[in-house]
């Protein structure tokens, strides 16, 4: 029977590790009502995965209801840069418009392109290590985790080397808003954050538009369906959309994944000696660690949903880490199970919003997984890493490890 509870996602010990909770909502409810966020939070893997392709669901309500009537504030015009960029998402859309954005970006985010990144993705793994292994020790996720997919991300798109370090420190102030919670210093860094990037990649795609190169940034200004085009606002939301979507989620599989490998020592040594197993392994670890632990829909009409009456303008919350181990779909679902085969978990998400850069993820930590390990068999770890006080983006603080003895 759904309940009740106070589901309190601040809790430090829950954020370290929140799996013997999720399982305590499998033996009780994973349907129930948080008295704190005044929401209804659905945790099995059934109900996660229908409210995803259910469209009386939306990531965005305002196509349908107006602010008034959702008792929402008018926007506060200090944070236009950082609405702006997501009022012209594909992330913050429903369809048709989202269709329309999703299709547009899919023609420039084409497989080849997908696949032509291989040989720059080896080189910039290769590159990282060989700094990495002049060290000797290393953070996993400063030297490497974090500069790996922010590199191929801006690769992808065409941001010159000179600019790329402004990359991770714009995308990490903005996501800060993504949390359920947030300080106003957080809020006025992701409010600078979105328009020193929105004015920078305006810059680059007028500078593509007049001496085109073989970039996604050029692609997005060039792309066109049925004499439709994207608009310079959405082009940079798009751009924003992928470096924020593109790296915090991969940094954090390669973190979370190693750190599960770290604790689980026979298993990081059957890795080792059998490759082969290394893309059954990357969805386990996603599963077993999830990097994106909650995502919330709209209520777009008024509907009865496994018996409970939801109304239209409120939120729900899916808990994607705790779907990830629910018993009734994964066999054991505590433990670490590096051959799990089918592996239905839900960490790409599902439905029309499916992560659209899942196949360009998935290359990126199998060249990730197969490298290191193949060049540093022996890397152990040094401290025990602490997760960041974070609940929907879950990684590590560090992840200090030695490379070679
Ligand atoms: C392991 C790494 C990744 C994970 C776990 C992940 C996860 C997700 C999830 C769960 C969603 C859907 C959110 C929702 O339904 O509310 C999503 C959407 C998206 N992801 Fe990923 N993602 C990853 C990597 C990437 C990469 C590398 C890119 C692109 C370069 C990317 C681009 C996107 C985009 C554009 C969307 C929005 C799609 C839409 O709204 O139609 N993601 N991702």
């Amino acid at each position: 029977m759904p309940k009740t509870l106070s589901f309190d996602t601040n809790d430090p010990e829950f954020l370290q590790n929140p799996y013997p909770t999720y399982q305590q909502f499998f033996a009780d409810s994973p349907t129930f009502y948080d008295e704190i966020t005044k929401m209804w939070f659905f945790g099995s893997h059934h109900d996660v995965d229908t409210i995803l392709r259910d469209r009386r669901f939306g990531r965005s309500i305002l196509h349908v209801m107006g602010r008034e009537e959702l008792g929402l504030p008018e926007p506060n015009p200090e944070y236009a840069p950082f609405n702006k960029i997501g009022e012209h998402s594909m992330f913050d859309k429903e369809p048709p418009e989202h269709t329309r954005l999703r299709s547009l970006v899919h023609k420039a985010f084409t497989p080849r392109r997908i696949r032509d990144m291989q040989v720059h993705i080896q080189r910039i793994c290769d590159d990282l290590l060989d700094v990495a292994q002049a060290k000797g020790t290393i953070d996993l996720l400063d030297d490497f985790a974090i500069p790996l997919p922010v590199t191929v991300i801006a690769q992808l798109l065409g941001v010159p080397h000179e600019d790329r370090h402004k990359l991770r420190p714009w995308s990490n102030a903005i996501v800060k808003l993504y949390e359920l919670s947030h300080t106003p210093e957080q809020a006025q860094a992701a409010i600078d954050a979105s328009q020193a990037f929105n004015d920078y990649l305006i810059s680059l795609a007028e500078k593509r538009r007049d001496d085109p190169q073989d970039d996604l940034i050029t692609a997005l200004v060039m792309v066109e369906e049925a004499g439709d085009k994207l608009t310079l606002d959405e082009l940079v939301s798009t751009c924003v959309l992928l470096l924020n979507a593109g790296h915090e989620a991969t940094v954090n599989v390669v973190g979370n994944g190693f750190n599960a490998l770290f604790k689980h020592p026979d298993q990081l040594t059957k890795l080792k000696n059998s490759t082969e197993l290394i893309p059954t392994a990357i969805e386990e670890l996603m599963r077993y660690d999830s990097p994106l632990q909650l995502f919330r829909r709209w209520v777009l009409e008024d509907l009865t949903y496994a018996g409970i009456d939801l109304k239209q303008g409120t939120e729900v919350a899916l808990l994607f880490g705790c779907a990830n181990h629910d018993p009734t779909v994964f066999d054991d679902p505590m433990a670490l199970q590096l051959d799990r085969t089918p592996n239905p978990h839900i960490s790409f998400g599902g439905g029309v919003h499916f992560c659209l850069g899942a196949p360009l993820a998935r290359m990126e930590l199998q060249i990730v997984f197969e490298t290191l390990l193949r060049r540093f068999p022996d890397m152990t770890l040094i401290e025990q890493p602490e997760f960041h006080p974070s609940y929907v983006i879950r990684g590590l603080k560090a992840l200090p490890i030695q490379l070679t003895t």
